[in-house]
């Protein structure tokens, strides 16, 4: 069985940073910690909300905050799998459990999206971070051939219910909301 108190205890923390209403780039400084420690041992995450699956990346909601001011979002990539360019509109912390990740940045320039530098590889324990303010246009990817990888995203707000934008490189914009992968939530009070 899973250890589920490291879930626990970054919910708690999480629960008590909302609650101090702090502005964005100290929200971030004070979440990054929090995400390294969950990091820092694989053993917490129940098998169910690390399950690949064949066709498309699947994204399982560990947690989401009663007031809808941060959710914590498991996903998983299989082999090849690839999210489109999009955007999130809230801050985001990424943090890779298992594998790798590679993530694409974009920026806009006469009305097309361009690769903002390089793709960064992002190996497990290694965070990355999201927002309009910070940038935050990318594209996510699977680091590793061929296995699954797992990262553990925490965003500011119900990421799943939120109207958020996927593009093409020309520049054409659709609307989406991406809903969650499972109609569960682990258990975060089992002993
Ligand atoms: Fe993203």
């Amino acid at each position: 069985m899973a250890n589920t108190k490291s879930l626990r205890d970054f919910i708690s923390e999480m629960t008590k940073l909302a609650d101090q209403r702090l502005k964005e780039p100290t929200m971030l400084e004070r979440a990054q910690p929090l995400m390294e420690r969950l990091l820092s041992a694989d053993d917490w995450l129940p098998s169910q909300f690390a399950e690949p699956d064949e066709q498309h990346y699947t994204q399982y909601l560990l947690h989401c905050d009663p007031l809808e001011r941060f959710s914590l979002v498991s996903f998983v990539w299989g082999p090849g799998q690839k999210t489109p360019i999009h955007d999130h509109t809230v801050w985001g912390v990424i943090g890779v459990l298992r594998g790798a990740e590679v993530s694409q940045r974009y920026e806009w320039n006469d009305d097309a999206l361009h690769p903002s530098g390089g793709s960064e590889t992002l190996e497990a324990g290694a965070i990355d971070m999201v927002s309009p303010s910070i940038g935050d246009i990318h594209r996510v990817s699977n680091g590793l051939k061929s296995k699954p990888s797992v990262s553990i995203h925490l965003y500011g707000g119900n990421i799943g219910a939120i109207n958020r934008h996927a593009f093409e490189l020309n520049g054409s914009t659709k609307t989406f909301r991406s809903g969650y992968s499972s109609d569960v939530v682990p258990n975060i009070w089992t002993l």
